[in-house]
């Protein structure tokens, strides 16, 4: 299920809009029922418009009625990390996963949301 959820970030990539950084970014996200859904990139001429391939993956899920997730994969060219912005979204909306991030040469970096954002902001503070 991990090389179909890398494979299916790496397919993403392809997808992409990113013709302001030119930097592609694939996403998917593996719910607990076992499905898988993809996200990729989307930049806007007003460039803080632009929204990431992990945020597109985990809403492309949620709007498909799922809030249960095991696992997101993340694929780039470089292997880059997910943005800050995408660590608190990762965190609030999956909780503790494995995360995957992988880069054109087949490296493949493990993680997880926690380590990706320490002592988080979260609902438990509110
Ligand atoms: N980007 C992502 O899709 N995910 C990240 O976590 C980092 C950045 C995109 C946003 C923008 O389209 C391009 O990469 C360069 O920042």
């Amino acid at each position: 299920m991990t090389d179909q959820l890398i494979e299916q970030a790496i397919q993403m990539r392809s997808k992409a809009i990113a013709p302001y950084s030119k930097y592609k970014v694939g996403s998917a996200i593996l719910t607990v029922s076992g499905k898988i859904f993809g996200g990729c990139n989307v930049e806007s001429s007003s460039y803080g418009l632009t929204c990431c391939a992990e945020r597109i993956a985990i809403y492309n899920a949620v709007s498909n009625g799922h809030t249960k997730f095991s696992a997101l994969a993340v694929a780039t060219n470089n292997g880059g990390k997910p943005c800050g912005a995408c660590r608190q979204v990762i965190w609030d909306i999956c909780g503790e996963i494995s995360i995957y991030i992988t880069d054109v040469s087949g490296n493949i970096n493990n993680t997880t949301s926690s380590e990706l954002l320490p002592n988080a902001f979260d609902k438990s503070s509110l």
